[in-house]
């Protein structure tokens, strides 16, 4: 998604603006560009394609001042040119934007009967020339943009900049997260705390509808009724927003590496003394039903759950794709809990799902990995899942985190439900805490996994196939095959084979089998042996018992440490993981920011 910054300073604040863009490279971009008010004049540096586009530009054509603005555009309306780039103008005013305008072709309308044409396709232009439609009325700043935002539809966070206001910037948000920074005679505002980490750790978030007129001197912020509002400034702990590559090629080859750490220190905060510490509130012991709500990887970490709430703790459970849930209306026992999974906590689909059930469940829960987000403020019970800072787009390191605290949930409920015994419950806890033992010496056999994905990076097409909890793994793994390498990949059910998938089997076609030696590994060996049959090339993963009864044949094997079967999902997420990055590396793609992704889908 798009990445927005700010600077009210007391220094030339281009290279400042520049640095917090880069902060904000993760989000995924195609163009990028700055304004600034130098002594009341407003001008503006645009480039399409990375931020070294920009810099370049910088050097040979200079903008000075101390106060500007910045943006990295993800395109949504027009493609990546020099004219689509942010910061859009018009006459006095520049503004940036993330978000969709979803009324801009009316207001546009509105605006050419006034006269004013813009030069860009983008709905962000149209927030320009209707500030600057309000300006030729005679309207100063502020009054012209509380009567612009009043005009807007749809999702935005806002920043605009004004000729002849050297200490001025007018900040909004709805739908998209905003940050306010606090420096010493300085003031920032950014799309989150990361972009500002380097200039301050004091933050306030905008709440949804807010606005702000920001001036050296602080923030005066009004909610959407136009009153005064109080926000609190938090101090943010710089090291969670401290992102280095710590040595590593890539971000997402430091957050696979990180996992067993960050499992263990998740683990401590969910497990003290043999119990589950969890918030009281969260009683699972009458509930009807539990429904699970997300996108992605997150989704499929919620299709996992599901295999543990219902077998461990008898609680049925509904998962959904958020882009789906609301507009099917599902109805929502009242006696339930909803529980929305995000790494970011900003996917615009999952907080409108969250929004669509708040009124109607018992309880709306949270398991993110930024707690400052929108979905875990507006949420009943926030779970951390304590990731750390994942920049790679593709989620590692939060998907088996995310698993690891869905787990914890899933035994507290069978717990309350008296499905699980204290002694069993130790049992099954003893298991989690051999969990990052167990991923470290996974993450040992990272060679052997390369090579196999070396090969696998010549594949056209790649099945992946698993059975039970597993299933889900199998669709996150084709997930994360084709989002960085850009190789087709499906999941499959390995039941589903013989219903139609088969008929792409042949020697071309690589079948990634997750099978751990559990209860279903026979079926899922004879699914396998189908596509051996038929000349498919089976890498199979699994354990020394089932490499020892199945290896006969496949292509390439894999053998994992044995693990208890319903942790296997977490620890065969890691060979899958691997397995998808040494492809990428092998192909050459952009890892850490794959074409066309964002790592946080703010954007309906
Ligand atoms: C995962 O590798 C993808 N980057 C993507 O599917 C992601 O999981 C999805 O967009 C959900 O993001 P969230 O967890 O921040 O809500």
């Amino acid at each position: 998604m798009c990445g927005i910054v700010g600077v009210l300073g007391n220094h030339e604040v281009a290279p400042l603006l520049v640095e917090a863009l880069k902060r904000l490279e993760y989000r995924g971009y195609d163009s990028a560009g700055i304004a600034t008010v130098n002594h009341g004049k407003l001008d503006r540096r645009r480039a399409v394609g990375k931020l070294v586009n920009l810099s370049d530009l910088l050097v040979h054509e200079p903008l000075p001042g101390k106060s500007g603005i910045g943006h990295t555009r993800w395109a949504t309306h027009g493609a990546a040119t020099v004219i689509n780039a942010h910061p859009h103008r018009s006459g006095p005013v520049a503004v940036v934007h993330n978000g969709i305008i979803e009324n801009f072709r009316e207001l546009r309308a509105e605006l050419a009967e006034a006269g004013l044409a813009g030069e860009s396709e983008t709905d962000t232009e149209t927030v320009a020339l209707m500030l600057r439609l309000y300006m030729d009325r005679g309207l100063p700043p502020r009054e012209a943009a509380r009567e612009t935002l009043k005009r807007l539809e749809g999702a935005f966070a806002l920043l605009f900049l004004f000729e002849g206001e050297d200490d001025l910037m007018i900040a909004a948000r709805k739908g998209s997260p905003l940050a306010i920074g606090h420096g010493e005679g300085e003031m920032f505002v950014g799309s989150d705390a990361i972009a500002l980490a380097p200039m301050t750790d004091r933050i306030t978030y905008l709440e949804e509808g807010d606005y702000a007129f920001v001036t050296r001197d602080g923030a005066e912020i009004f909610d959407s009724e136009d009153r005064r509002a109080n926000r609190d400034a938090l101090r943010i702990q710089l090291d969670q927003t401290r992102i280095d590559k710590a040595g590593f090629k890539h971000f997402m080859a430091k957050e696979i590496a990180e996992q067993p750490v960050v499992l263990a220190d998740a683990l401590k905060h969910y497990v003290r003394a043999g119990q589950i510490t969890l918030p009281q509130a969260l009683d699972f012991s009458n509930l009807d039903r539990l429904t699970l709500v997300a996108c992605g990887t997150a989704n499929y970490a919620c299709q996992t759950a599901k295999y543990w709430f219902e077998s461990l703790a008898g609680l049925p459970c509904e998962v959904d794709i958020a882009s789906e849930f609301r507009y099917r209306e599902p109805p929502l026992p009242g006696n339930s809990f909803a529980l929305f999974v995000s790494q970011s906590g900003e996917t615009a689909d999952t907080l409108a799902a969250l929004r669509f059930a708040a009124d109607k469940v018992a309880k709306t829960v949270a398991v993110v990995n930024v707690t400052t987000s929108s979905i875990a403020r507006e949420s009943d019970i926030v779970l951390p899942i304590y990731a750390g800072v994942e920049v790679g787009v593709a989620s590692t390191k939060a998907f088996t985190c995310q698993l690891l605290v869905l787990y914890l949930l899933a035994l507290k409920a069978a717990a309350d439900r008296g499905r699980l015994d204290p002694a069993a419950l130790a049992e099954r806890l003893a298991e989690v805490a051999s969990l990052p033992g167990l991923m470290n010496q996974t993450l040992s056999r990272e060679g052997e996994i390369a090579m196999i994905a070396r090969a696998l990076a010549e594949a056209q097409d790649v099945l992946f196939l698993g059975r039970g909890a597993m299933f889900p793994l199998a669709l996150e793994g084709a997930l994360k095959l084709k989002e960085i390498s850009y190789i087709h990949a499906e999941g499959y059910a390995s039941g589903e084979l013989k219903h139609g998938p088969i008929a792409l089997i042949d020697k071309s076609v690589p079948v990634v089998v997750l099978a751990p030696h559990d209860g279903l590994f026979d079926k899922t060996v004879s699914n396998m042996q189908e596509v051996m049959a038929r000349q498919g090339k089976v890498v199979l993963i699994t354990d020394t018992k089932g490499a020892i009864e199945a290896r006969e044949g496949t292509w390439k094997h894999i053998t994992l440490p044995t693990v208890a079967p319903a942790l296997a999902p977490i620890l065969y997420a890691l060979p899958a993981q691997l397995m998808a990055y040494h492809a990428a590396v092998a192909k050459g793609t952009d890892v850490d920011q794959p074409r066309n992704l964002a790592k946080s889908v703010t954007v309906e």
